[in-house]
């Protein structure tokens, strides 16, 4: 019998070497067999790209692209040492190293799909966001103060974009910018999503201004002006250095919209575009303005944004995240213990390393929190998720018992931010999430 050598796959990213018993395991199982984590939202079916890797060397010892695969490759423009993990098998030894490395990183994918030269016309809701009181904080604090905050304000104000579907499309001044349809999507989504994102940042403002900025003594203010329409969206400029650009009257107007705040002190301001976009009566508004836009000759509809009417499960769990994997270590080691001392004999079906086992279950959770503004890639990513777990000895009887410990670790660590309607958020989406993973066991 000829002895068959099993391949080494190095990680060269965090510089791991694993010896690849089954042969019928892809790079991502290889990941997942090993707790290395390994983004794969649309639970390895080749659609949502989140897997990919850069092939460092041995790039002829694996499978050949499958025909999704090779789509994918042709849409995005792929040079040839890029690969999905999930779908491709090594026969020898490869270097690979995982590209995407957050669930934040993978709304600014997107932008692999747009068109090169020519702009094409897209129905995209814009979004403007102002920072007010910046001046002060220029003037009072240091360069080394200034760039810190700076940084915490363009990642507290961009993780709300990023986590409801948007990219980031500039930051001009004190100004951020974000786009919500960019890869196409439904109106009422995409509109959904830029109002989710605004009454997130509006949150993360609030809360910056009560903890890391009390120091400074500066009390942040902005204004947020959302508009939807059409748009053209392309990679323009000098055929030597073309950047992605979104130009139109809509964005234009977007701009003015956010300004109008100033005028009618006001912090979120929304299109009736983007009020007609939502289904009746889901906005809780405020003022209602009609004002004459610079270059309109028409009045515009104006509407003060107060929040949604009913609780947004996907808000409230956005808005919670954070600070409830502040410490995910201590989130996880509070969680097993719930769950073992309800069920001891579940101990003996974790084979692995606790601490690694527990940096999954939160990175996972965090990615749930991502995915949920891509329904389709979630139910997917689910399907496979339930059936590791049936293959780990994982029983439906199990399931409640997690449920209920993760809902009294969650009710636990938000201590202070403890609220009815956050703990009911969470128990409403956990409770969709076990039950989908439960119908493979
Ligand atoms: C909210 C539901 C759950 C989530 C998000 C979750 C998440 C995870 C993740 C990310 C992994 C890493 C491996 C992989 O991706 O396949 C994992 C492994 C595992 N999970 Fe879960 N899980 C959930 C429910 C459960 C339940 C109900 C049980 C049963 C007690 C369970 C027991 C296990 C076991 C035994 C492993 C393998 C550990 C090892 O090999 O040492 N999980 N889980
Ligand atoms: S494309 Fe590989 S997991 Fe989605």
């Amino acid at each position: 019998m000829p002895i068959i050598k099993k391949p080494n796959i190095t990680y060269t990213g965090i510089n791991q070497e694993i010896v690849l018993d089954d042969p019928n395991a892809t790079l991502l199982d290889c990941s997942i067999m090993n707790q290395i984590p390994h983004l794969h939202e649309c639970g390895g079916n080749g659609r949502c790209t989140t897997c990919r890797i850069r092939v460092i060397e041995g790039h002829n010892n694996l499978t050949p692209r499958t025909l999704i695969e090779k789509e994918t490759t042709r849409i995005r423009k792929w040079d040839p040492s890029i690969r999905l993990a999930c779908q491709c098998y090594a026969k020898d030894d490869v270097s690979i190293e995982r590209l995407v490395w957050t669930s934040s990183e993978v709304n600014q994918l997107q932008l692999e799909t747009v068109p090169d030269g020519v702009a094409e016309e897209r129905a995209i809701a814009i979004l403007f966001c102002d920072i007010r009181g910046f001046t002060k904080i220029v003037s009072e604090n240091n360069t080394f103060d200034i760039a810190h905050i700076l940084n915490r304000f363009y990642t507290v104000l961009g993780d709300p974009i990023l986590i409801n579907n948007g990219i980031i499309y500039q930051y001009v001044g004190d100004e951020i910018v974000g786009l919500f349809g960019v890869s196409g999507g439904m109106r009422d989504k995409n509109c959904k999503d830029a109002i989710r994102a605004a009454l997130g940042m509006q949150y993360a403002i609030k809360r910056l201004n009560h903890t890391e900025l009390v120091d400074f003594d500066i009390n942040i203010k902005m204004g947020i002006g959302i508009n939807f329409g059409k748009a053209y969206i392309g990679h323009l400029g000098h055929p030597k250095h073309k950047q992605f650009a979104v130009v139109g009257d809509p964005v234009n107007t977007a701009s003015r919209i956010q300004s109008f705040n100033k005028e009618v002190k006001t912090s979120i301001l929304i299109s009736d575009s983007i009020y007609r976009g939502v289904p009746k009566d889901t906005l809780d508004i405020g003022q209602e303005f009609s004002n004459q836009m610079a270059g309109h000759e028409h009045q515009t509809k104006i509407y003060e944004l107060k929040g949604f009417k009913e609780m947004d499960v996907q808000l409230q769990l956005q808005c919670s995240l954070d600070y409830l994997l502040r410490n995910e270590e201590e989130f996880a080691s509070k969680f097993y213990d719930r769950v073992f001392e309800k069920a001891p004999e579940v101990r003996l079906l974790f084979k692995k390393n606790m601490t690694s086992q527990g940096r999954l279950l939160t990175h996972m959770l965090g990615g749930i929190v991502y995915s949920m503004s891509r329904p389709d890639h979630l139910k997917m990513g689910l399907k496979l998720l339930g059936e590791s777990h049936s293959r780990y000895g994982v029983r439906k009887e199990h399931y409640p018992i997690v449920l209920s410990s993760l809902l009294e670790t969650i009710e636990e660590e938000l201590g202070e931010m403890y609220s009815g309607q956050l703990l009911s958020a969470w128990e409403q989406a956990l409770t969709i999430i076990t039950s989908e993973m439960k119908k493979y066991a």
